[in-house]
């Protein structure tokens, strides 16, 4: 049901982790399957130096949340703020339809992080 590439992600999570000191945070759920992700940014010069995520969820949940710190990683805000689900589900080869809204939580997690960065950017002006 899942290609080599997702099962590598979910074997081998990339940038899975707690991020004390980050600049955003984002956490988003889906009240279907009750599975949570956060995502944590470090911005610098208007880019995301460094991303980490937490995921309670499904197997597709920890690689799409694997590979969308891969994504955004390096890429300026307006570029990260433009990654899709399909983007993600694209990079790891495709995602069985049932499983699309794990993809969903990983675009929409990165977006809420991101907006927390500028909402608390602002605040501090
Ligand atoms: Fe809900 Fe995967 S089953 S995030």
């Amino acid at each position: 049901m899942y290609t080599e590439k997702v099962m590598e992600h979910f074997r081998n999570p990339r940038n899975m982790g707690d991020m004390p000191d980050a600049d955003g945070v984002g956490t988003v759920g889906n009240p279907v399957c009750g599975d949570l992700m956060t995502i944590f940014i470090k911005v610098k010069d208007n880019k995301i130096a460094d991303v980490k995520f937490k995921t309670f969820g499904c197997g597709a949940a920890i690689a799409t949340s694997s590979m969308i710190t891969e994504l955004a990683k390096g890429k300026t805000l307006e570029e990260a703020t433009k990654i899709s689900r399909g983007d993600v589900a694209e990079s790891l080869g495709g995602l069985p339809p049932v499983k699309m809204h794990c993809s969903n939580l990983a675009a929409d997690g990165l977006r809420a992080a991101i907006e927390d960065y500028l909402k608390k950017k602002e605040a501090k002006k």
